[in-house]
């Protein structure tokens, strides 16, 4: 892929992803933010979007007419979301926002009758599975939530939203996958999305945090060291198992008119083995190249603004500090697009964007 003739759209960008805060109720295991390794666990005080300043800058970005995810944090802990979306919805934008459903069941009223697009429930196997890794009591809360609302859609006849699950591959879940999927009811779902989790190796980070600094002037790089795992974490996953039981899941949605997506999108032994000895070349879905600065932008709690998912450490501006227009047509956006033009950043293959490149935007993508 080249992106030697790309010119970011002047009207904005458009995909557009948006951290409504930084908390969360849940401490999944092997979450980037909150999880063993978080960065935020070390923080002193939760950022949290300015409500007038997200609507602003959804007023702004509405020409465009954006694909937007919400992000968290936990989305649906966020106040002010319920007007961000009447303001989508009014302005024509899909919206589609992950969650851990824990509070799903008590809004889902509202949920079907503010409609955003799709809404992920993440979920990662069954009972016992999923909530020694997402905590006690979360299954149930999360399959209550699907199952009201669906019953809401039924009883009021509305499409949206379309309701999906997102399973997160780990080296302590990957043997559950097919058995989860074959029990879950799959008549409340329009979509499912199986992941594996994504990690960067110590020494990529080490380079991404050189280019960081010696590029961009950026003295530390928190955000991408939240990701960095050994990868022998994964020496002992069985990949022809795992690659079964994926094939096993697609035909499963095939047979009964659900989508699946996969992260990586090519399910077959090379390429996820590939993926989990960290050996990124070698896989179908690997890349010389990326598009998405040309087209994302990610706003993160603090109003930070990057053209990469959830490294907010390289950043070309501030949204407290000048529109988010401005931003994106800004020098530092320019230099970031420069940057990529040439090289990817180390921590590229980390990045679950880097495999959906110019493809449409698919599941969550943590
Ligand atoms: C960070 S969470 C934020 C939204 C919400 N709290 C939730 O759990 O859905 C977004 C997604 O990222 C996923 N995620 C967490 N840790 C991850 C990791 N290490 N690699 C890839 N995805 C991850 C979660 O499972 C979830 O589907
Ligand atoms: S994965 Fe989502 S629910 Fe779990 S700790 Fe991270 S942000 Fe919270």
């Amino acid at each position: 892929m080249t992106t030697q003739k790309f010119k970011p759209p002047a009207k904005g960008p458009s995909w557009l992803v948006i951290q409504l805060l930084e908390r969360c109720n849940l401490r999944c295991t092997m979450c980037y933010e909150w999880g063993e390794n978080g960065s935020y666990l070390e923080l002193s005080k939760l950022a949290e979007l300015d409500e007038d300043l997200l609507l602003n800058t959804l007023k702004e970005s509405l020409p465009a007419r954006p694909y937007v995810e919400f992000f968290g944090g936990e989305p649906l802990l966020y106040k002010g979301i319920w007007k961000a979306m009447d303001l989508l919805r009014e302005g024509g934008c899909q919206l589609v926002f992950p969650t851990n459903g824990t509070t799903l069941r008590s809004h889902a009223d509202r949920l079907v009758t503010d409609s955003p697009t799709r809404i992920w429930v993440s979920l990662d196997g069954p009972e016992e599975i999923n909530d020694r890794q997402r905590g006690r009591g979360v299954y149930q809360k999360a399959m209550r939530g699907i199952e009201e609302v669906s019953e809401q859609k039924r009883r009021t006849g509305l499409r949206y939203p379309e309701l999906g699950i997102t399973f997160l591959i780990t080296p302590d879940n990957y043997l559950t996958i097919e058995q989860f999927f074959r029990d879950v009811d799959l008549s409340h779902l329009g979509a499912i999305s199986v992941e594996l989790q994504s990690y960067a190796t110590p020494e990529m980070h080490r380079h991404y945090s050189l280019v960081a600094h010696d590029v961009f002037g950026v003295t530390s790089t928190p955000h991408a060291a939240s990701y960095v795992r050994d990868p022998k974490i994964f020496a002992d996953v069985d990949v022809d198992e795992l690659v079964r039981q994926l094939l096993a899941v697609r035909k499963l949605c095939e047979a009964n008119n659900v989508r699946f997506w996969t992260r990586p999108e090519t399910v077959d032994t090379g390429t996820i083995a590939a993926y989990l000895a960290a050996d990124w070349s070698k896989m179908n879905d690997f890349h010389q190249r990326c598009a998405i600065p040309w087209r994302y932008a990610e706003i993160s709690a603090r109003g930070e603004v990057t053209t990469c998912h959830t490294f907010y450490d390289i950043t070309i501006g501030n949204i407290h500090e000048q529109s988010l227009l401005e931003i994106w047509q800004g020098d530092r956006a320019k230099k970031v697009r420069d940057h990529v033009r040439k090289e990817l950043f180390p921590i590229c293959p980390t990045c679950s964007r880097f495999y959906s490149l110019g493809a449409h935007p698919v599941g969550p993508q943590g």
